[in-house]
Formats: structure tokens, C-alpha cells, sequence
């Protein structure tokens, strides 16, 4: 696991190689100008080389940083990151069960904005109880939210947070992406990514959210179809790697931390209105034919607005119905 408050003695060295990429550093160099042993730089290099960082080293010359890791490590996060919270403490878990149960057993003092990261997750969690497959490849990341928002505003979060997400991928990887109602992100009409959201409520009070978000970054699509494709709520899986070949995982999860701050401070000062209008011009589910699935049988209706909880409101016989949860289908336009 790393930490952004741990690995200090490697986040100076690797600090320093970036800054002077263009040139050769001795080991005595290294040394000497960040004050530790000529042992301990090889240390860090060893291991900067290990986290994917390319190293070229020249014989009695020194050490170059020839290009960065594409791990979304916590100091790579942290670097240049233009939030006020979000982001600025994350940990970083090569494997591991869910980062969504890993936040949930972190304690209340955790910093408001904080991220748990996975490269690849054994049990990831879905919505509905369903397993999210996630691989090595994908963005698999949970935040811990203390929210300063109204518990009335709840309920529009989660689709708060998947335009978020939709505008990040937008502004940083020029990909344009669709709003699958509740809270799924979609490329022509295939899931790219899902949120997922666990809430800490006491005496009516948010104590905390985890905010679950997987993003099929650049993850086998056939393999992760050919396991889900007879379970519910599949209508196929889409990889934002097939739609840009060059951003970096880390540029559009540092987009995507600016954006979330910039939706939560709308629902904090309750302009809900905003986010209502900009979910609804990307959404695909406004307008169309739409199936939901429920204990007393299917419901059918066109899908009219979102209410301004999040609700999906469904129109049949010029009746309006309200869907507050479940997966829908779409039909036909
Ligand atoms: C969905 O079903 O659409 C929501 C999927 C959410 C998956 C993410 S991956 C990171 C976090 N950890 C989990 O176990 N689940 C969420």
C-alpha cells in the first residue's frame, strides 16, 4: 500500500529527477543535494523503476527520468491537483477486495475528499448487489465524502456525480458520453463507467458518503463481456482506451476530482437546477421508451424528467409515474 504521507524519502527523489529531466544525476549528486545516503537513492530508484517510472542510467554518468508511470500512485495524484480537498490524501492498494468496503472501514477522521485507489479488485462491488469485475486496466476508486449538502439532496448525488465524471472524461480525454438513468455512464450506448454510493447516517445527518466509481479505463472489453453477458442490467461494456489511444489515466482522474468538488458545491448551496439541466442534456434515457423491472412485475412508460431528488419520472396513458431505484431498460426512442 502507499500513501501520500508515506514514501517521502522516494517522492523526493523521483520530485528531483522530474524537475531535471533533461540531464544526467549522479547518485553522489542525489545524494548530496537531497541529504541522504548514496544507499538509499539506489533504494528509490529501484523501487521508482519498479512502480513503472523508465529510468535510463548511464554508466559513472547518473540517472535520467525518461517517462512516468501510468499507476495512478498518491503523489502523481496530488501533483498540480486544482481542488481544495478532493484528492489531496489518497492510498494506493495493488490488489485488493473492494475499495468501496476498504473506505468504509477507514475511520471518521479520515480527511474530507480522500481517495482509495486499486489496480485491480477480487470482489468489486456493484450496484444492486452485483459483482463489478475489475481488472488490472480499469480506474477502480472510492472517495470518502463528509458533505456539508442536506440530507434532501442525497438521493441527486449519485447522478451528480456521473456528470461529474461525464464532464471530466469530456474535458480531458475529448470524449463525448451519455447518462444512462440512475447513475451509469455510457459510449453509444455501451457502459464505460458506474457509480456506486454507501452512505454513514446518523440522527438525519450525512456523518459519510463513499463515493464507488469504476471506469472501464482501458480494460478487455470481450473478456469482461463474455463473463457478464447473461447476468441483469447488461447491455454491453465500452473501453474509453478504444476512443482515445493517448491521455493518461491520471489526467482524467484529476479532471474528475475538480469536477466532483464543482457538483458538490452546487448541491452544498442547493442548486440542484444546474445539475438537473446539465444531466438532462446528456442524458440518454429523457425521451426514450423505458422498462423497469420490479417485485410486482414490469413497469413500462417513456421516460420524461428527472425529478429534482434524482427520480426518474415515467409517463404511461398520459399518467406520470416516479421510479426512485432499480435499473431500467431502454426500450425504443
Ligand atoms: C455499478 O454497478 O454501476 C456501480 C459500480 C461501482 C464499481 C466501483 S469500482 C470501485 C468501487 N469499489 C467497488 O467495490 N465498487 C466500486
Amino acid at each position: 500500500m502507499y500513501s501520500s504521507h508515506d514514501s517521502q524519502g522516494l517522492v523526493k527523489v523521483l520530485t528531483f529527477l522530474k524537475a531535471h529531466n533533461t540531464e544526467y544525476l549522479s547518485g553522489q549528486d542525489l545524494s548530496d543535494v537531497l541529504r541522504i545516503s548514496r544507499v538509499a537513492v539506489w533504494k528509490h530508484i529501484k523501487k521508482i523503476r519498479e512502480l513503472g517510472y523508465k529510468i535510463e542510467s548511464k554508466q559513472k554518468i547518473g540517472y535520467r527520468l525518461e517517462s512516468n508511470t501510468d499507476m495512478l500512485l498518491p503523489w502523481e495524484i496530488t501533483s498540480g491537483l486544482k481542488t481544495k480537498t478532493f484528492g489531496k490524501n489518497a492510498y494506493y492498494f495493488d490488489s485488493i477486495d473492494s475499495t468501496q468496503n476498504q473506505a468504509m472501514s477507514m475511520t471518521m477522521n479520515v480527511e474530507d475528499g480522500t481517495v482509495i485507489i486499486a489496480e485491480k479488485q477480487t470482489n468489486g462491488k456493484g450496484r444492486e448487489g452485483r459483482k463489478w469485475i475489475s481488472p488490472k486496466g480499469g480506474i477502480w476508486i472510492s472517495i470518502i465524502l463528509h458533505p456539508k449538502f442536506d440530507i434532501s439532496v442525497i438521493t441527486l448525488f449519485p447522478l451528480a456525480s456521473a456528470l461529474a465524471l461525464s464532464n471530466a472524461i469530456e474535458k480531458s480525454m475529448d470524449v463525448k458520453s451519455e447518462l444512462k438513468w440512475p447513475n451509469d455512464i455510457t459510449i453509444k450506448g455501451k457502459k464505460v463507467a458506474g457509480m456506486l454510493v454507501d452512505a454513514l447516517i446518523e440522527s438525519n445527518k450525512i456523518e459519510k458518503l463513499i463515493l464507488g466509481v469504476g471506469i472501464n479505463f482501458d480494460v478487455d472489453v470481450k473478456q469482461i463481456e463474455k463473463i457478464l453477458k447473461d447476468t441483469p442490467n447488461f447491455y454491453g461494456i465500452a473501453s474509453l482506451r478504444e476512443q482515445n489511444k493517448t491521455t493518461k489515466p491520471i489526467s482524467l482522474l484529476q479532471s474528475f476530482l475538480i469536477e466532483l468538488e464543482q457538483v458538490c458545491n452546487l448541491l452544498n448551496v442547493g442548486d440542484t437546477n444546474k445539475i438537473i439541466k446539465d444531466w438532462t442534456k446528456k442524458s440518454s434515457t429523457i425521451g426514450q421508451n423505458v422498462e423497469l423491472n420490479t417485485e410486482n412485475g414490469k413497469i413500462k412508460g417513456n421516460a420524461v424528467r428527472i425529478d429534482d431528488d434524482g427520480a426518474l419520472v415515467i409517463s404511461k396513458n398520459k399518467k406520470n409515474m416516479r421510479i426512485t431505484s432499480g435499473d431500467i431498460t431502454h426500450v425504443s426512442k
